[in-house]
């Protein structure tokens, strides 16, 4: 009998393509799974017991801002310690590369907080993401929002001119070259607003070439979503790209229940072009504080602000009232500022995620002083809440919606699944206690019920804290195209 490196026994598998548990060992040498055989037939060096508990692939969180997150918090504890493996950042149209300007100015500041993180091209932000040996890997979409302020500078209120559209084509040309995945885009911030259709639809031809993958915080997620459903659409068809609608929801009051238009909607689309969406599992979302965004929005709380601080996870009602003015007034005065609204309906996400195009993304925001709770919490509360506790779908299907069916949207190739031959990237986990414990009063707190989660054959995260596997690394497109011609 061959010893291998690490055996995983007797646990029940997930395989992450949604077909029913089995019980099995699973053996990993190097960086890959080796065996998946009957239990009690592997041997390793280093044995995990997993009676009772599931054996999944290690989950894939493909909405994050985790860009540059990986490289000052390498450890990555808020994603390794809910069983993601695998990061796919640089949504909403914000990435750390390519960037070109001496500052880091106020937008970007969302999801950078050093300067020496920025890199000028592509190539350059992936060695420094793979220099600071994080625990779990990377993958990166170019932001439409980057590149234009690359390329405009500060003045944003308007279409780029023609000699800026293909300057910007030329930086993602290059980007997709040396390793990004896909471009994202957020026409619904001030940066891309004044996009109109033409200019993303021209900035995205290098997509189709390269086959990249276009993600879209749309221009609209309110009264006016179906047009923007339309226009995301029709950005992905001209791009020759296959399309991944970010964090889809109806928001606003006025809103509730109109997943019965945008549903069927995708579904309609799906049969003719390559469509996907991802979803958190949480009623609130949350972003920069903007004041009109406050009458949709039934509470508000403020995560961080620069003017004013003290005020993390407090209620803008509340700060109003003490101010003695408006919430919009009190809003004004506390900018620039980050902000939590709830402005969803219950059955509306639970519609969302059980949808066939719908994947699992947290849309974390690593780091606001009192963040979400999605940040630290989606993966064990999807398992634990509304897999196990709810029902909402079964267990497998649950795992399947964060691993393989995500993997193959993002062309992740050799990951996503407890298979022979791929990454041994995987998550040991108790169904019967995993659960998240983040709440809006205490976000950053631990999921329960992770077991041991490996990246690349190394442990990221056991018994409740980091494993000090530092295996993670920046996912190169060429390469996974590449490898999925070989394998
Ligand atoms: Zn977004
Ligand atoms: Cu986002």
């Amino acid at each position: 009998m061959t010893a291998y490196d690490i055996v995983i026994r007797n646990g029940q598998v997930a395989d992450g393509t949604g077909k029913p548990l089995f019980a099995a060992d699973v053996a990993v040498k190097g960086d890959r799974i080796a065996a998946v055989e009957a239990p009690g037939t592997l041997r390793g060096d280093n044995e995990i017991d997993a009676a009772g508990k599931v054996v999944a692939p290690g989950f894939i969180d493909v909405h994050t801002h985790d860009d540059t997150a990986l490289i000052d918090n390498p450890t990555m504890a808020m994603k390794a310690s809910q069983g993601v493996t695998t990061v796919v950042c640089g949504n909403c149209g914000v990435s750390a590369a390519p960037y070109v300007r001496p500052d880091v100015g106020h937008w970007m500041s969302l999801i950078i907080k050093k300067k020496e993180n920025l890199a000028k091209d592509f190539a350059g932000f992936a060695a420094k993401v793979d220099a600071a040996k994080p625990a779990i890997n990377g993958a990166f979409l170019i932001g439409h929002g980057t590149l234009r302020l690359n390329m405009m500078g500060d003045d944003l209120n308007r279409v780029a001119s023609p000699a800026e559209i293909s300057q910007m084509r030329a930086l993602l040309d290059q980007s997709l070259e040396q390793g990004a995945i896909g471009m994202s885009s957020g026409l619904f911030y001030a940066v891309s607003n004044a996009a109109s259709t033409d200019e993303v639809a021209e900035v995205a031809q290098p997509l189709g070439k390269w086959g990249g993958v276009y993600t879209a915080h749309m221009r609209d997620e309110g009264d006016h979503i179906l047009a923007a459903m339309d226009e995301t659409f029709e950005i992905g068809r001209r791009a020759g790209a296959e399309i991944i609608v970010s964090h889809h929801k109806c928001s606003g009051r006025s809103n509730f229940g109109r997943m019965k238009e945008t549903l069927p909607k995708f579904t309609e689309a799906m049969k003719r072009q390559q469509i996907a969406f991802d979803v958190y599992p949480y009623i609130a979302g949350s972003t920069i504080l903007r004041t009109d965004m406050l009458e949709r929005a039934d509470k508000v709380l403020i995560t961080w602000s620069e003017k004013v601080p003290g005020l993390s996870g407090r209620d803008l009602a509340d700060i109003a009232r003490e101010m003695g003015c408006s919430m919009k007034e009190a809003g004004d005065r506390i900018q620039p500022a980050g902000a939590i609204y709830f402005m969803m309906d219950e059955k509306d996400v639970q519609a969302a995620m059980s949808h066939p195009g719908a994947m699992i993304g947290s849309d974390g925001i690593p780091f606001d002083a009192h963040p979400h709770p999605r940040l630290w919490g989606t993966f064990p509360r999807v398992l634990g809440h509304y897999s196990r506790d709810l029902a909402l779908f079964p267990l497998e299907d649950a795992v399947r919606r964060m691993t393989s069916y995500s993997a193959r949207r993002f062309h992740l190739t050799g990951r996503g699944e407890v298979k022979p031959g791929y990454y041994a990237d995987l998550c040991v986990f108790d169904p019967a206690t995993v659960i998240d414990t983040a709440t809006f009063e205490q976000p950053m707190t631990p999921a329960a019920g992770i077991d041991t989660v490996l990246c690349n054959g190394a442990i990221a995260w056991r018994d409740g804290k980091p494993g000090g596997g530092r295996a993670g690394r920046a996912l190169h497109r060429q390469q996974m195209q590449d490898e999925a011609k070989t394998a």
